[in-house]
């Protein structure tokens, strides 16, 4: 079984990235600039949040973060909204979701300009991706496909169980597993909540990305040997032996599946790392003006 190791992918492509910014900047081109929205106080966007900041620094991005009270309105976003579209020295940005209940985030993503849209929640770049032509695919499933592009799993001709349907993951996943790239030409089936039948269905898988958010969801009874696994659950569970009182679960029971799966991504230190160093690749497309 091999162990996609998804932090040390990460640290590898963040030397990368640095390196390439090095160069840009050493022809003269300012620093790439990413910057973030975060409305109100919750606890698992001030972490991913915290995280991306970092990121920026590590690879010597400039970063911006605009945090405010979760008591501004909808039209004080999008105001903040335009004005980073506006602003020539923001290459892109994101606007970290959920927003409060009062603030509508399909209008705020809307808001945004496509070309700085690095979370690739757009219309238009969803509309790009689905039709296979250069845009920012979304964080997450950008850093599935570099962990099985780099640990050489091969995707043609398999069949690629995604379970779930969220606009973040499940559903841009299930296209580029579709596509025709490299990593994609995959016979895909997507399942949901109303799917039947679903251990039939994931007993038949080569492959299985798990991103419908229930812990330990995904069981060794249903996962073929040989099977790659991909693990995208990140609920947090209350554990009072650690600092934080709470730890990451996976959605894949991994003790049960780790033994059955041929290659398999642990949580935390898989898919989520991953996740951070994606939106950092789509700023440094950003810089280079690479999606237009
Ligand atoms: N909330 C959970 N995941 C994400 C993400 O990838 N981007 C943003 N903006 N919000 C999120």
């Amino acid at each position: 079984m091999t162990l996609l190791d998804g932090k040390k992918l990460s640290e590898e492509l963040k030397l990368e990235i640095a390196e390439e910014v090095k160069q840009l900047t050493a022809t003269g081109r300012k620093q790439p600039h990413l910057a973030a929205i975060l409305v109100g106080n919750d606890g698992g966007s001030l972490t991913y949040v915290g995280h991306k900041v970092k990121s920026c620094e590590q690879v010597g991005f400039k970063s911006t973060l605009l945090h405010f009270d979760d008591s501004i309105t909808e039209e004080f976003l999008l105001d903040e909204v335009k004005k980073l579209n506006e602003n020539s020295d923001v290459d892109g940005f994101i606007v970290q979701l959920p927003l409060p209940k009062h603030i509508n985030p399909d209008k705020v993503i809307m808001s945004i300009d496509p070309k700085k849209d690095v979370d690739g929640f757009h219309p238009v770049n969803v509309g790009k991706v689905t039709l296979g032509l250069p845009a920012y695919v979304s964080a997450t499933p950008l850093g599935i496909t570099k962990i099985l592009e780099r640990y050489n799993i091969e995707t043609a001709g398999k069949h690629c169980v995604v379970i779930g349907r969220s606009n973040i993951v499940g559903r841009p996943m299930s296209i580029l597993m579709s596509g025709q790239a490299k990593t994609g030409n995959a016979t895909v089936t997507i399942c949901h909540s109303k799917t039947k039948n679903l251990k039939e269905i994931t007993l038949q898988a080569d492959i299985i990305i798990a991103a419908l958010g229930k812990p330990e969801f995904l069981t060794g009874e249903m996962v073929k040997e040989g099977a790659v696994v991909i693990d995208v659950g990140t609920t947090r569970v209350v554990d009072t032996t650690t600092k934080s009182g709470w730890r990451l679960k996976g959605d894949v029971k991994f003790d049960e599946v780790s033994v059955k799966s041929s290659a398999i991504t642990p949580v935390p230190g898989g898919v989520g790392p991953m996740t951070v160093v994606s939106l950092l690749l789509n700023t440094l497309k950003a810089a280079k003006n690479e999606v237009n």
